[in-house]
């Protein structure tokens, strides 16, 4: 046994060997069913004297999911990918190696960083066999909470994360500390589905899979089917969810355990606010906290069928298919609750109390600029997809600037879905977070920072937008990240 000494271990820590150790000993308590193959070792990146330094690269790799080979795309060979974890102030350096046969990037999902250089940029295209150092900083005023990573290369979007790549990042700070959320156990818990043929090949689209927003069968946490989750009679379980799926919706919830929410897109509310269920559209997060306060026995974590919109145009399509396939039916036409996970029982604790208080929601002035955008799908001349998604009628143009907006200035923007079909669209804005004000005219019940907000069919949405310390081009889009691909974005420019 080497001994080391306390400095040691912190720049052991720091290489995460001692972290991926402690991984890995978690996994192998956790693998008695031998069904329940995990062939992942979670991995840990940590920033540690103000700087997250790591090396990532994506390839094709075998991965065993729910105990058969898949052919996936990895961070790492990891699905989902290694769990990132900064400070507000640290400064994050990834030197990133595109070993696809595609091109690709990165995209910090919700970070409030800068989009221009080698940061958060969507526009970077870095082609197969390429590296990329990217090098950003978080502010020092940057709210904790959970963040995610994914590929951005308009076009291959919806392919390379239904392929797996996608990772947490996660912001510590004052969340974390409050006493109440210390004393909770923490659990990570990302939301990925695939479609998987015989071979473990991923299943290509057809044109309605890609006209929903594709979706797969197979429900994974964390890549695996159905794990499980504890809690301490008395206890708190802190569980930290990100949707990492490219189209499916979740509608969560916990038999005979009420959610308490805690945190949103953009980290904590004001205070918990109780929920029976939580709907967590793609690229949405929330953390939510559960009390061990039932009897000690096992309960399910489901996911409740929800209709997304356009069945219509579904029913339309499969009539002319003449039946149509059961692999696309599955999913979407969904009757009975899903099972994701397991919560049990083990051990007690002497009662803990919930939070009263968690971190005050700015309250944003008044706006200087209302702005209307309407988010769409037509029927184009468009070759191959005979479709389009829009936003104001215009499909994504890397060349045309949608949007103008100024530094320093407040803006409302009504998003009104006004999608024939009735489709539900997930907004999702770039590096600078926003607030819901209403829902066709009702103002939201509490105050909460998103990045990623549903617009059913026929809403009108009222998000109100502060555009703080940076300047730069950047993007919004629907985060069915088929609608992306086909069009639904738009580019915002910042002006100083
Ligand atoms: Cu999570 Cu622009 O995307
Ligand atoms: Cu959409």
């Amino acid at each position: 046994m080497v001994k080391v000494n306390r400095r040691q271990f912190i720049i052991l820590s720091t290489a995460s060997a001692v972290t991926a150790s402690v991984a890995s000993i978690a996994f192998a308590q956790n693998n008695r069913n031998p069904f329940k193959t995990q062939a992942l070792s979670p991995k840990l990146y940590k920033s540690a004297g103000g700087l997250l330094k790591l090396d990532l690269e994506t390839s094709s790799r075998p991965i065993s999911l729910g105990g058969k080979r898949a052919y996936l795309l990895g961070y790492n060979g990891q699905v989902p990918a290694p769990r990132l974890e900064a400070q507000a102030g640290d400064t994050v350096r990834i030197r990133f190696t595109n070993n696809l046969t595609q091109p690709t990037n990165l995209h910090y999902h919700g970070l409030h960083v800068t989009p221009v250089g080698n940061a958060d940029n969507a526009f970077l295209d870095i082609p197969p066999k390429e590296s990329l150092t990217y090098e950003f900083t978080i502010p020092k005023n940057h709210p904790s909470g959970t963040f995610w990573y994914h590929p951005h290369r308009h076009g291959y979007v919806a392919e390379q994360v239904f392929a797996g790549l996608a990772g947490l990042f996660i912001i510590r700070g004052e969340l974390d500390e409050i006493l109440e959320i210390q004393a909770a156990k923490e659990e990570f818990l990302v939301l990925q589905d695939f479609a998987l043929d015989r071979n473990g090949s991923i299943q290509s689209p057809n044109h309605m899979d890609m006209m929903m927003g594709r979706e797969g069968e197979l429900l994974t946490v964390n890549g695996q089917i159905k794990p499980t989750f504890s809690i301490a009679s008395g206890g708190l379980l802190r569980l930290r969810f990100l949707n990492a799926s490219p189209s499916r919706f979740y509608r969560l919830a916990l038999e005979n355990h009420p959610f308490y929410l805690i945190a949103t897109d953009g980290g904590a509310l004001a205070e918990p606010v109780e929920l029976k269920e939580l709907l967590l559209a793609p690229g949405e997060r929330a953390e939510m906290l559960v009390r061990g306060e039932r009897e000690p026995k096992q309960y399910r974590l489901l996911n409740l069928p929800y209709n997304r919109g356009g069945m219509e145009m579904m029913e339309d399509e499969m009539g002319m298919m003449g039946g149509g396939s059961s692999h696309m039916m599955g999913g979407k036409s969904q009757v009975n609750p899903q099972i994701l996970a397991t919560l049990t029982y083990q051990g007690s604790t002497s009662t803990l109390p919930l939070p009263k208080q968690l971190i005050p929601v700015e309250t944003l002035p008044e706006p200087k600029t209302v702005r209307r955008l309407e988010l769409s799908m037509e029927e184009e001349m468009t070759p191959g997809t005979g479709m389009s998604f829009t936003f104001n009628g215009k499909a994504f143009d890397p060349n045309r600037i949608n949007t103008q907006v100024k530094l320093n200035t407040v803006e409302d923007w009504e998003l009104v879905n006004v999608d024939p079909d009735r489709m539900d669209h997930p907004f999702h804005l770039h590096v600078n977070p926003f607030q819901v004000i209403s829902r066709n005219g009702e103002p939201e019940p509490y105050r909460a920072w998103k990045d990623t907000i549903l617009v059913r069919g026929g809403e009108t949405v009222r998000i109100r937008i502060p555009f703080r310390d940076f300047s730069g081009k950047t993007v919004y889009h629907c985060h069915v990240l088929d609608h992306e691909d086909l069009g639904m974005m738009g580019i915002v420019n910042i002006r100083a």
